[in-house]
């Protein structure tokens, strides 16, 4: 299955559906695809580590169709999520004369694809923007789906945009660079997808561990082919995250922002907090009689397969400064804590009212 379809129709407006493609060196195509679409300039806003490798063969795609194409680095990290670097972009852009016929190419993992996604979402009041994922966690996840933002010191993605791309290129083979621990990070959100909705591919994951942390080129598609189709499915029937549906896939992770917002963005990668954080939903579910302690016990044991964490580091954060950030993040409602939480693997559901000290015990 190389080609996914997202299908978003447009209603009164212009259809909006996408393909996320997925085949080893289809970064390729980028510029005869760009040129199809009739694109005469593009910006290429690349993460600083990728820019000589992944980077160059997208402007050699692009320039290949006689598409002009510039550059601007954006340093590694999640640091680089920020209103400043985005300033910095947005002042570099205007610099150049970027106009709304101007597409922007976002290259590199979550922070790039979630920062560059937001700076073409506002600038000029909209560029259109193309996503090239080069982590997992970026062709599992991010790269699918238009949220795109920046973090705010109070809490993570707290400003940003719905601004779906035009298109995904997601080659397998960019990870071939990719190192161990980002890799991994990467595969906690594989998890969380099995434990939101896909029991199937849970019990696939649990057989195939070492083959997927060898990075075995079969394992590999399959992950990220069955990965990026359940996001395409979710976002097609809940792009806003107004009944529900996307709200699923949030799971593990208001723990997660917060255990992120405490420790300094970038002390732990996301898929790091994101498993931490689905280690304590499923405890908490269980503490509520939700569950029993046979699917902690099973999550648990595959995020240890995955060498994934299942603790975060002694940080000084105190459960309820924990709590008090949980309070502020997007999925809260009216200062209450609301969580997603699952009932069996492969089905969760969106838990509203939870007590403080529920919560409270599980940090503790
Ligand atoms: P990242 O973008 O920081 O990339 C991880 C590291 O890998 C960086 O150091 C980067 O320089 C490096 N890198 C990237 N591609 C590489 C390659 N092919 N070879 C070698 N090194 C490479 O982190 P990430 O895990 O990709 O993304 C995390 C971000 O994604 C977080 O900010 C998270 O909030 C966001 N996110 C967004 C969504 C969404 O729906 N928008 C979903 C999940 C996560
Ligand atoms: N990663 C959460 C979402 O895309 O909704």
């Amino acid at each position: 299955m190389p080609r996914i379809r997202l299908h978003l129709p447009g209603g009164s407006g212009p259809d909006r559906s996408y393909d996320i493609l997925v085949r080893p060196g289809v970064i390729g195509e980028i510029g005869p695809t760009l040129a199809g679409y009739g694109v005469r300039r593009t910006v290429v806003l690349v993460d600083a580590a990728v820019e000589a490798t992944h980077g160059s063969a997208v402007l050699e795609s692009l320039r290949g169709k006689n598409i002009d194409a510039f550059t601007i680095a954006v340093p590694s990290g999640e640091g680089s999520k920020t209103v400043d670097e985005a300033a910095r972009i947005w002042e570099s852009m205007a610099h150049r004369a970027v106009d709304r016929q101007t597409h922007v190419v976002a290259v590199g993992g979550g922070v790039v694809g979630d920062l560059a996604g937001f700076v073409a979402a506002s600038f000029a009041r909209g560029l259109p923007v193309w996503q090239v994922p080069t982590t997992l966690m970026a062709q599992v996840d991010s790269s699918i789906g238009g949220k795109t933002g920046v973090n705010l010191a109070a809490g993570k993605n707290l400003v940003g945009a719905f601004w779906q791309p035009l298109g995904v290129f997601t080659d397998i083979d960019t990870l071939v660079t990719l190192p161990d621990r980002e890799f991994r990070s990467g595969l906690a959100e594989v998890v969380k997808y099995g434990m939101i909705l896909d029991g199937e591919l849970f019990s696939w994951l649990e057989g195939h561990a070492e083959s997927i942390l060898a990075r075995n080129a079969g394992a590999l598609t399959r992950v990220v082919e069955r990965s990026a189709a359940i996001k395409a499915g979710v976002v097609e029937k809940d792009e806003r995250e107004q009944n529900g549906l996307r709200a699923a896939l949030n799971y593990g992770h208001t723990f997660a922002h917060a255990f992120e917002t405490a420790s300094g963005y970038g002390a732990m990668l996301h898929g790091e907090a994101v498993s931490i954080g689905m280690h304590c939903a499923a405890r908490l579910a269980e503490s509520l009689g939700r569950i029993g302690p046979d699917v902690v016990d099973r999550q648990r044991r595959l995020l240890e397969a995955l060498r994934l964490p299942l603790a975060a580091p002694k940080s000084g954060s105190s459960p309820d400064s924990l709590i008090a950030i949980m309070l502020r993040d997007k999925k809260s409602v009216a200062g209450t804590l609301r969580f997603v939480l699952p009932s069996r693997i492969g089905r969760v559901d969106l838990v509203d009212g939870i007590d403080a000290a529920a919560v409270r015990h599980v940090l503790g």
